[in-house]
């Protein structure tokens, strides 16, 4: 940062999600200069306790409401003075687009939309100034499915999303894009890996895996174990988005990843080996015992790869956590912060775990 650096005025959606408040600490952390605006509908994905420790700063103010809510944004964007959007508000998870897509559809699709035209109103009354930066959050599943040995997604495979969640993603992405084509509103789009790392809510493969082990219950592995993800750590993601905003060039997408290709069953085969090494008094040891195979999710995609050539050779980004590091950093976390993701175990989620688990006769 340099002094002469005019202080942004940033909308992060989603802040009070697993990359959303990681990218709200980066910012306000790198930006302290900056006035930041956190809003989330606090859905089931959301805590507020995950920046709690923001909330006292003058320069910060969280909002509580709906990405959909034309009026509240329009009301945000004025009060605030927003001139950036970081948009990471979603519905994220793929096993619940398969339960009820409807929900993925309303706010990655239409809410994005809303968003889009909540901010092309405002650029456009003052005068649509440069330096303005609408910054959508995406991901590699938009390109659909490789087999082993495809070459990593560029920013110019053809999209072709699988699940509800990556079709509602790629429809959201779509809109961003034609707002730079059709408008000329500085846009950006970032297609990412996998994340792991802190405030990721239980559901996902990672935080699952760590905290059944944790609490000595079967660890299901999806089919034959053997899908691919590329696996990156939330801090370079942040890094990465901060970097477009400030570097990419509108109009542009940028792919995002570890270049840290890994088996599932590898992947939850080094999670044991952390826990069993880190962890004291673990209910089942050593852990690996706790693997069980279960019914293949629908439509699981088999393998995603990144290409992250152009943003590194653009923008000057690269990942700086290998998955060796991650990891590790990860278990210790989720050993360290029981307080966190112990009152996340909540009713609700054990039905929805009990939906989603017993149909693949997993003992829940
Ligand atoms: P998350 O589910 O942890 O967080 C999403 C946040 O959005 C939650 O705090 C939730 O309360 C909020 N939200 C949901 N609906 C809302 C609405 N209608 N209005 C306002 N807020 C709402 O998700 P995440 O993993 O942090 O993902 C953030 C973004 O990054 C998403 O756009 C996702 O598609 C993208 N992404 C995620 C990954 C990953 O591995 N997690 C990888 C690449 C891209
Ligand atoms: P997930 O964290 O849901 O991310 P995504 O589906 O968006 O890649 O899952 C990562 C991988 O782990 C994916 O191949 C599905 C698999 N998986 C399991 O094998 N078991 C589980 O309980 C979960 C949640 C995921």
């Amino acid at each position: 940062m340099t002094d002469s650096r005019k202080p942004r005025h940033i909308l992060i959606t989603g802040g009070a999600g697993f990359i959303g408040s990681n990218f709200a600490y980066h910012w306000c952390n790198n930006y302290p200069g900056d006035r930041v605006i956190v809003l989330d509908a606090l859905t089931y994905a959301g805590n507020r306790q995950t920046i709690a420790p923001l909330e006292g700063k003058a320069h910060f103010k969280f909002v509580q409401g709906d990405i959909c809510d034309r009026a509240l944004i329009d009301q945000l964007l004025e009060a605030e003075s927003i001139d950036t959007i970081a948009h990471l508000a979603a519905e994220s998870h793929v096993d619940r687009s398969i339960l009820g897509p409807g929900a993925f559809v309303q706010t990655n699709v239409v809410g994005t939309f809303t968003l889009l035209e909540a901010f092309r109103q405002r650029w456009q009354q003052q005068n649509q100034p440069a330096d303005y930066r609408f910054l959508h959050v995406s991901t590699d599943e938009v390109y659909g499915s490789l087999e082993f040995d495809d070459p990593p997604f560029t920013e110019t495979t053809p999209y072709t999303p699988n699940s509800p969640y990556s079709a509602s993603k790629a429809g959201s992405d779509h809109l961003a894009r034609a707002y730079y084509h059709t408008y000329g509103m500085p846009t950006l789009i970032t297609n990412c890996s996998n994340n792991y790392g802190p405030y990721h809510f239980p559901e996902k493969l990672i935080p699952l895996m760590c905290i059944n082990i944790l609490l000595g219950k079967p660890l299901p592995v999806y089919g034959d174990g053997q899908n691919i993800r590329d696996w990156l750590y939330v801090k370079d993601h942040c890094r990465a988005l901060d970097t477009v905003i400030n570097k990419g060039t509108p109009g542009e997408t940028y792919n995002v990843g570890g270049n840290n290709e890994v088996k599932n069953i590898d992947l939850v085969g080094l999670l044991c080996k952390l826990m069993d090494e880190l962890a004291s008094d673990l209910p089942v040891s050593p852990s690996e015992q706790l693997i069980t195979f279960v019914k293949d999710r629908p439509g699981h995609d088999r393998r995603y790869a990144i290409d992250a050539t152009k943003i590194k050779t653009e923008l000057g980004w690269t990942p700086q956590v290998t998955v060796e590091q991650g990891l590790r950093l990860t278990v210790e976390w989720y050993l360290q912060n029981r307080d966190w993701w112990q009152p996340l175990l909540s009713p609700e989620y054990q039905q929805y775990y009990q939906e989603v688990y017993a149909k693949r006769s997993v003992p829940v």
